[in-house]
């Protein structure tokens, strides 16, 4: 089974729930995704002075944390739907935090020069992307020689046990709790199938290597339904 990932469907389904989105976050994942976020964001080692770019930036969680780790660096954050971008920038305002710049855009061909960032993130974004090869090369195009890319992917574990009780939720109890919140329950189906047809861990780093990325390392959180992946340029 394939799902449509072209952009603009992507764009209009993710359009359509960015207004419950941070609410349905915390109740599909009990609240566990904040401590993911922090973990992962603290992994990229992201500094002072420098710039780091997120992308499928949605609401701007990542962002947001980057620019508390680093408050004196540059972080840009890019996402394709406009709504999900209102919302982080009224997330942003509500916060008073201007160090963060959101721009719409494709991660397929991104709006910046080669080498431009020190760090770039994409945090539960990439499995809908159309082609995560490609766009892994565009993003690589974009990092400075030596600089990090941190991807944070819901996966579906390598235990069978934990594969199905996975399944189960994503597919059972995720739905469940988006007819009850969201407003367009259909778009968690699609979420429920892209996470189900995601490589494991060890599949996705080889996918990693094979854009170009070095010194590929992967760490599997809450039995291996989340997973950090860090890598070098
Ligand atoms: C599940 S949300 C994750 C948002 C945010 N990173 C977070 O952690 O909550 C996925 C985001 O990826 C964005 N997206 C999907 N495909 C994209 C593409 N080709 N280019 C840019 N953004 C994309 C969607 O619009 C959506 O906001």
């Amino acid at each position: 089974m394939t799902l449509d990932k072209s952009p603009e469907k992507i764009a209009s389904m993710f359009d359509q729930v960015a207004y419950r989105y941070d609410l349905l976050n915390d109740l599909m994942t009990g609240f566990s995704h904040r401590r993911t976020r922090k973990v992962a964001v603290r992994m990229s080692r992201f500094s002072e002075g420098q710039t780091a770019l997120d992308l499928a930036t949605g609401t701007g969680d990542f962002a947001f944390l980057l620019h508390k780790q680093a408050p004196k660096g540059k972080v840009v954050g890019v996402d394709i739907s406009l709504r999900m971008l209102a919302g982080a920038k009224l997330r942003a305002k509500k916060m008073g935090i201007q160090g963060v710049e959101f721009r719409h855009g494709n991660i397929m061909e991104l709006p910046f020069d080669d080498n431009t960032f020190d760090v770039a993130t994409i945090g539960y974004g990439i499995r809908n992307v159309p082609d995560a090869l490609e766009a892994m090369k565009e993003i690589r195009r974009v990092v400075k020689p030596k600089g990090r890319f941190l991807i944070v992917e819901a996966t579906p574990p390598v235990s069978r046990h934990m594969r199905f009780l996975a399944n189960f939720h994503f597919s059972k109890i995720v739905p469940l709790i988006a007819k009850v919140f969201a407003y367009n329950s259909d778009a968690y189906h699609y979420f429920a199938k892209s996470v189900e047809l995601f490589p494991t861990a060890p599949e996705f780093a080889e996918t990693i290597k094979a854009a170009g990325w070095q010194k590929v390392f992967f760490h599997p959180m809450y039995f291996g339904t989340v997973t950090v992946f860090l890598a070098v340029k």
